[in-house]
């Protein structure tokens, strides 16, 4: 893992998405693995402060996105599909043509699953996986106790992360107790994975994802394994690692003598 600690939450908001442009800029047709939630909201507003200053090229790339609750509509304010199309595809000039959707209200949810699964592999799988991770150490919506062979399908969610997730719901709103999730074998056949976790209140789940023993526990740590995930931290969620150094990054080709 290479570990890229920021002063600030915006440092380090600003480095992931200079990560996702200059993906773009190399590579227009790539296939991007987009998250959502909260963190990703802050990166998403980035990306098009920065779209305005310096436009870039968006409409070759091709999506994915990485859950979706089960039962709610693609228009509904609170799915993931809407939160995609409203703060990411319509201001970057994503095309629709190009973007595959998990359906979180199919009627046949394994049989939607088993159709992403192999959308994904015809389109060669994902370059870059964007994720985020919860306080509980879930990547997507692997919960703790997801196994490391899990592929897209549908999953309950914790009462941690319903917690969590309360405050995007009115009060009174009907929350989706279950979800549609890419495994942790699917994120993790992604080539890049890009992670960002921002604030005191992902500390413990980072220190647990970087620096303790792989555990079905904090379905985070399975990154571990992946030869090119980069966390991008600001300093309160980099707090409880033990590792200083600014940034864990691969050797040089050349090492000097
Ligand atoms: C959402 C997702 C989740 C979130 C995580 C953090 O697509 O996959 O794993 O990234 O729950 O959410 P926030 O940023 O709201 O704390």
């Amino acid at each position: 893992m290479n570990i890229v600690r920021c002063d600030s939450a915006e440092q380090a908001v600003r480095h992931a998405a200079e990560l996702l442009r200059a993906q773009v800029a190399r590579s227009p047709k790539s296939v991007m693995g987009w998250a959502t939630g909260g963190t990703m909201a802050r990166l998403y507003q980035e990306l098009v402060t920065l779209q305005q200053q310096d436009p870039l090229d968006w409409s070759g790339v091709r999506s994915f996105h990485l859950d979706e609750y089960i039962g709610l509509a693609a228009d509904h304010p609170q799915s993931y599909r809407h939160f995609l199309r409203h703060q990411l595809m319509a201001p970057l000039g994503l095309q629709e043509a190009h973007a595959h959707w998990l359906r979180g209200d199919a009627p046949d949810l394994e049989q939607a699953g088993r159709a992403y699964e192999s959308a994904l592999a015809q389109a060669g799988g994902i370059d870059l996986q964007l994720l985020g991770i919860g306080h509980n150490g879930h990547i997507g919506f692997n919960e703790p106790g997801a196994r490391l062979d899990t592929r897209t399908r549908v999953v309950r969610l914790s009462p941690r992360t319903l917690a969590a997730n309360q405050r995007f719901f009115a009060p009174g709103e009907v929350q989706p107790q279950w979800a549609i999730t890419l495994g942790i074998q699917t994120i993790l056949e992604s080539q890049q994975i890009v992670l960002l976790a921002l604030g005191e209140d992902k500390a413990r789940a980072v220190a647990a994802m970087a620096e303790e023993p792989p555990s079905e526990l904090c379905p985070a740590s399975a990154l571990q394994a992946h030869p090119a995930t980069t966390l991008v931290l600001d300093a309160a969620a980099a707090a409880l690692l033990t590792c200083k150094n600014t940034e864990r990054s691969a050797l040089p080709a050349q090492l000097p003598p």
